[in-house]
């Protein structure tokens, strides 16, 4: 690891077909940061059974994630890829900064809402303190930096504000974090809604790009994309579909909106879609080889798993007996 740099921690949830969103979004940022700060990345399975899980799945797809970072380019001698619920510290902390957070700032926490409304059968006191947990997974590390995509904006100033409370009683016990946010990619909207953002848990298939889309499907979705009637490719607010595409474009290709503009004008929408669709093919094909590659290597990802656990659990006892003694539990007799 590169020990003595700056610390980034970010997470994933295991939950769901990851989408296009969560590449362009996260994923894709954290492996070009990778050569410049220590970096945890962990696959977050706490957070995920704030919603019911079939259990079998769950295991499953946390592999399957932990091996999609590797996939991505992460490299697990340099960085370290976890299990959320293999370093008890999580929790632990969790539990402590439970204790310095309000009901009212929870309680205006949007994503809790969003949730709340759409499990309603299941409001449980997890799914309510879920921000404290992530800004526990931050804290642990000591992280100056937090690569998310925008949807988790409003998580990482709970964060901030959390840690800057608990520094006011105690001294400097926690570095206060940075959210990261890329340049392109950072909201990724619905290809049936552009008003919504892309997601996981979208009911209807055809309005995400799941990573693990075959080229027909993305071409085939990006074809039916909702646009408008304008028969222009302007990166326009009126103009939430074909700026969406345009975002997906410019994050898949490292072009600029206006050069993407200079390039399709007098041009319509049917090439531009395909356009899209090819440069996300571009982007993702080599990327479901090297995970299918690297799936079939049991034995290599579960040494990852093993090694980067306790080295995760290392940091972060690190500041956990720090934050005890802070808050005046008893010293371990050794
Ligand atoms: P999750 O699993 O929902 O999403 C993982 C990452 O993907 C980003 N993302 C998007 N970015 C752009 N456009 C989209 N449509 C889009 N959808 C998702 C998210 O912003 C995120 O960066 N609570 C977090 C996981 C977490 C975490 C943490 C993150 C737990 N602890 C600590 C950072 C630090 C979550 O559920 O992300």
């Amino acid at each position: 690891m590169l020990d003595g740099n700056k610390v980034l921690f970010s997470g994933m949830q295991a939950t769901g077909n990851l989408t296009l969103g969560n590449y362009l979004g996260a994923l894709k940022n954290w492996v070009t940061l990778c050569d410049e700060y220590q970096c945890f990345y962990s696959v977050v399975d706490l957070h995920s059974i704030t919603v019911r899980q079939d259990p079998a799945e769950l295991r499953k797809r946390a592999r399957n994630l932990l091996t999609l970072y590797i996939a991505a380019g992460i490299d697990p001698e340099k960085n370290c890829l976890y299990y959320q619920s293999h370093v008890p510290g999580h929790a632990e902390l969790a539990w402590i900064l439970n204790c310095f957070t309000y009901m009212g700032e929870l309680n205006r926490m949007t994503q809790f809402k969003d949730k709340a409304a759409k499990h309603a059968d299941n409001i449980n006191a997890g799914l309510f303190t879920y921000p404290v947990l992530m800004a526990a997974d931050i804290l642990l590390y000591q992280a100056d930096v937090v690569p998310v995509g925008k949807d988790q904006l409003q998580h990482l100033e709970i964060t901030r504000d959390i840690a800057q409370r608990f520094n006011a009683i105690y001294g400097d016990v926690f570095t206060v974090p940075e959210p990261y946010i890329g340049k392109a990619g950072a909201k990724i909207m619905s290809l049936q809604n552009p008003e919504k953002k892309m997601s996981k848990s979208d009911e209807n298939p055809n309005g995400s790009i799941y990573l693990m889309d075959d080229p027909d499907t993305i071409i085939r979705k990006f074809k039916r994309a909702v646009t408008d009637s304008e028969a222009a490719v302007r990166y326009r607010e009126e103009q939430p579909g074909i700026r969406n595409l345009i975002d997906i474009y410019c994050a898949c290709t490292g072009k600029t909106p206006e050069e993407t503009e200079r390039e399709f004008d007098g041009r319509g929408y049917g090439d531009f879609k395909m356009a899209v669709g090819e440069s996300v093919v571009a982007v993702l094909k080599p990327l479901q080889e090297r995970y299918e590659a690297l799936g079939k290597n049991k034995d290599y990802i579960d040494k990852v798993i093993k090694e980067n656990g306790e080295k995760a659990a290392y940091f972060a006892n690190k500041t956990l007996r720090k934050v005890q003694k802070k808050v005046g539990f008893p010293e371990r007799v050794r």
